[in-house]
């Protein structure tokens, strides 16, 4: 089936306003936004793309490649956007998009992210970031994971999982941590596995998902040319408080709210799209 962009047709309406004008996709991916964005610019529009990920890059450095030189790729952790202005020779992007979290290559390529496949604990989405899941299920307190798995996977059983890694480590694979987190939250009770809640935090912890996003939020008011727009779309409440906090605060000086609550995608997106289910978009033009 083929790929469809979280709540494309919300990120063209919010993004673009100059279609002649120089956009940052600061979480590429496969390239899905990234292709509908300069398939609706004109000739002189251009796309900056980035990714801290190799392998997200060179998917969508194929995909784009019919664009030439009106799209440039750049390894580049979000956090550090600003870096990108010089290097795309602009003073101020017309419109900045991150599409959050994990892509559904990266679910199913073996990484880790996923425990239906037995393979090692890493969860890096940067393979140059030192810092695996294993390192933290294996050398971490239990007081420290325990913490970390209330609060990045707000798992109500976080004492009594992290009890049982810390009896059961060290831990090598994905399959192994599953079944020792599933025994410890006490068996399967909703539709959710009992392992899923703990893999986001240690994800979530691996990557430092929120200290990106934090820093990214800082950076904004620079990223953008006065009139540019910042679209954010997220997956987690945690993302999403922060974007919103960020937004309703002293992001309120630079930014001008388009979407007072955030944009969930149709019940008919949500049908085809499994990732769309809990996607928020916020959207902001500076001032
Ligand atoms: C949901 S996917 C994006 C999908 C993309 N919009 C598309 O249409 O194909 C999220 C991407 O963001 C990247 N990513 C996540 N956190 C990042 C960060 N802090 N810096 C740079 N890239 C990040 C991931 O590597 C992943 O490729």
């Amino acid at each position: 089936m083929e790929h469809i962009p979280v709540l494309i047709s919300e990120v063209l309406e919010y993004l673009i306003t100059d279609l002649g004008g120089v956009y940052l996709d600061g979480t590429v991916g496969s390239g899905g936004h990234a292709g509908e964005i300069l398939g609706r610019l004109s000739s002189r529009g251009r796309l900056v793309a980035s990714d801290w990920d190799d392998a997200a890059l060179e998917n969508a450095g194929e995909k784009l490649a019919s664009y030439g030189k009106r799209v440039s790729f750049y390894q580049c952790p979000f956090a550090e956007a600003a870096s990108l202005l010089s290097r795309a020779g602009v003073d101020g992007f017309s419109g900045v998009l991150l599409d959050l979290g994990l892509s559904s290559v990266q679910l199913s390529a073996g990484r880790g992210f996923s425990f239906s496949e037995k393979v090692p604990l890493d969860m890096r989405m940067d393979r140059r970031r030192r810092r695996t899941a294993a390192d933290i299920v294996n050398c971490w307190q239990e007081e420290e994971l325990s913490s970390l798995i209330k609060e990045y996977g707000e798992e109500r059983h976080a004492r009594r999982i992290a009890r049982a890694i810390v009896r059961a480590r060290p831990f090598a694979d994905t399959t192994e941590l599953a079944a020792v987190v599933s025994r410890g939250a006490g068996g399967r009770r909703g539709k959710l596995h009992p392992a899923t809640r703990t893999f986001q935090a240690l994800r979530l912890a691996v990557n430092d998902e929120l200290g990106q996003l934090a820093k990214l939020l800082e950076q904004a008011p620079g990223l953008l040319r006065p009139g540019g727009r910042l679209v954010i779309i997220s997956f987690h409440s945690l993302e999403d408080r922060l974007v919103k906090k960020y937004l309703k605060g002293e992001g309120g000086a630079y930014f001008r709210e388009l979407t007072k609550k955030p944009l969930s995608p149709e019940w008919q997106e949500q049908k085809v799209n499994r990732r769309a289910r809990s996607a928020k978009l916020r959207a902001a033009e500076r001032l």
